[in-house]
């Protein structure tokens, strides 16, 4: 009999935690939309107690996306009470809140992160757990490091959280430490007990891929009875990142008999969660990666396309349309009217926006399909991520940043082999404020101009530019990672003019230091 294996995707959370991926508020919201589209049945929305930031995301995706019955959303907590509060505040707006705790099971976690017993430290759960239970019904427990401890201590474990209300029991092979075959006899073990004392209880995994078997790791423990399982789009997050959703569903979905098993995912929208991921979090996808690489689908040598011409099964596992593939990728232009754009938009899974919101959007698309000629879909990612970065500078207009914020008006660049140098005008409040300076290059140069004016001493750390979608003049995408006061802040920008580009991001970076530390006016 095929059982129905929970999808809980956490590429909102442990995804997120890539250095440099952080998405804005908006950005959250429109992957958490897109998640639902994908029909996960959990979404892990983040880490509340991180950041006010991070708990204001959550708090709008619970309202937002979490108002059906058919989503259960969640966030992260550490084994206390402060955490779980923010857990509690953010998720409970959602039809389904559920809460998530995590605390180690490992000797190492426990003598070298804690420094306390075995005894203590399941106290603390067993009670994060009770208290979680005073809040809301449904209380998941992840005993972090799980494949490096001790049977014993982490099945204890699991049998005092569950006696005190745990409804999901998590198994995270944390480091990727684990083995396929020796993950699968841990589940099996853990499930045997489990089920003999609760049998309501949902039993989880979730695996990291140090070594690379996130994926096989997860499909071990579907095999031995996880009812659950932990992923993230493009198998992003912590370090060389989590099991790859993509990869997980499309393994049950075309080996159904190897896992008797079946998700509620609709694997037609996997492409779009795939590219819009990989488009806001800047996180380019392998292109071989399974299943969402740009040539997981493309046939190169002549024999496998003479093969595939007589008959697709001969090369091809998967039906390339069941993950969403349609390799009719429209390109617009300054003349394709409004319906052309907004059905573009709507086939990238974007199609909620009210008719005002849109002719914003639209007048956004015209003016860089006049700057470029031809618009991808690459390009339209990058128009809804500037129209994102405009509404919060307008949502913050209204409150205490505005008068701290710096607008980049206009810059000029010398690109030669002596001095290369810049000048650049500024606005901050109401002044103009002009800067110039020599340099080593011309990045430098106007780095250095930008600073001259800018009253927050950060340090460029890292720099990348590479273009989006194809052509001459295609747009021009600039990160860059700053240090200031000892954290590190990434900033984006794109423009068809790499130069404008690579200001704009500098100006965003300082923006967000501005946000974080609301810096006096110079
Ligand atoms: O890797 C891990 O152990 C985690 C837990 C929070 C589940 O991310
Ligand atoms: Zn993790």
């Amino acid at each position: 009999m095929s059982r129905k294996i929970w999808v809980f995707d956490t590429t909102l959370r442990d995804g997120e935690q890539v250095p440099g991926a952080k998405l804005n508020l908006y950005e959250k919201l429109e992957v958490a939309k897109q998640l639902k589209k994908l029909q996960v049945d959990m979404i892990e929305a983040g880490f509340p107690s991180s950041s006010t930031g991070d708990f204001n995301a959550v708090k709008e995706i619970a309202k937002k996306v979490g108002n059906s019955d058919d989503v259960i959303i969640t966030a992260l907590a550490r084994a206390a009470n402060t955490d779980i509060d923010a857990v509690y505040h953010s998720v409970k707006y959602a039809e389904n809140p559920l809460i998530h705790i995590v605390l180690g099971t490992s000797d190492i976690h426990l003598e070298k992160k804690f420094g306390k017993s075995k005894n203590q430290i399941l106290d603390i759960g067993v009670d994060a757990v009770k208290y979680a239970k005073t809040l809301l019904p449904d209380v998941q427990y992840s005993t972090e490091d799980a494949s490096r401890s001790d049977f014993e201590y982490l099945w204890e474990t699991i049998e005092a959280v569950v006696n005190a209300g745990a409804t999901i029991i998590n198994i995270p092979d944390t480091v990727g430490f684990a083995e396929p075959e020796e993950f699968g006899e841990l589940i099996f073990k853990i499930n045997d007990r489990l089920k003999n004392l609760n049998d309501q209880v949902l039993l989880s995994v979730h695996c990291h891929n140090d070594l690379g078997m996130a994926t096989a790791n997860t499909l071990a423990a579907i095999k031995n009875g996880a009812d659950k399982v932990e992923c993230t789009i493009n198998g992003i997050g912590e370090r060389a990142g989590n099991a790859s959703l993509e990869e997980v569903v499309m393994a049950i979905h075309t080996r159904p008999k190897i896992y008797q098993a079946h998700t509620n995912v609709n694997t037609r929208e996997i492409m779009n969660t795939s590219r819009m991921v990989s488009g806001f979090m800047g996180l380019d996808v392998q292109v071989n990666k399974a299943i969402t690489g740009e040539n997981a689908f493309a046939h190169s040598s002549g024999i496998h396309q003479d093969g595939l011409i007589k008959s697709r099964d001969t090369y091809e596992i998967i039906n390339p349309i069941d993950v969403g593939l349609d390799d009719m990728e429209l390109v617009l232009t300054a003349r394709s009217g409004r319906h052309a754009v907004k059905n573009a938009f709507e086939k990238l899974g974007m199609d909620q926006f009210t008719n005002s919101e849109f002719e914003e959007i639209f007048t956004d698309f015209l003016e860089l399909a006049d700057a470029k000629k031809e618009v991808y879909n690459h390009d339209l990612y990058v128009i809804i991520e500037n129209y994102f970065k405009k509404h919060i500078r307008n949502d913050q207009d209204t409150n205490h940043y505005s008068n701290n914020f710096y607008e980049l008006i206009d810059l000029q660049v010398i690109s030669n082999t002596k001095f290369p140098s810049a000048s650049v005008e500024l606005k901050k409040a109401d002044q103009i404020i002009k800067g110039s300076a020599v340099g080593s290059g011309p990045i430098d140069a106007l780095y250095s101009a930008i600073m001259d004016v800018c009253d927050v001493d950060m340090k460029l750390v890292q720099y990348d530019i590479r273009s989006v979608s194809r052509g001459r003049e295609a747009l021009g995408k600039v990160k860059i990672q700053v240090e200031f006061q000892g954290e590190t802040y990434i900033a984006k920008a794109s423009d068809t003019d790499i130069l404008k580009a690579s200001a704009y991001a500098y100006v965003n970076a300082i923006n967000n230091i501005v946000v974080d530390h609301l810096l006096p006016i110079k």
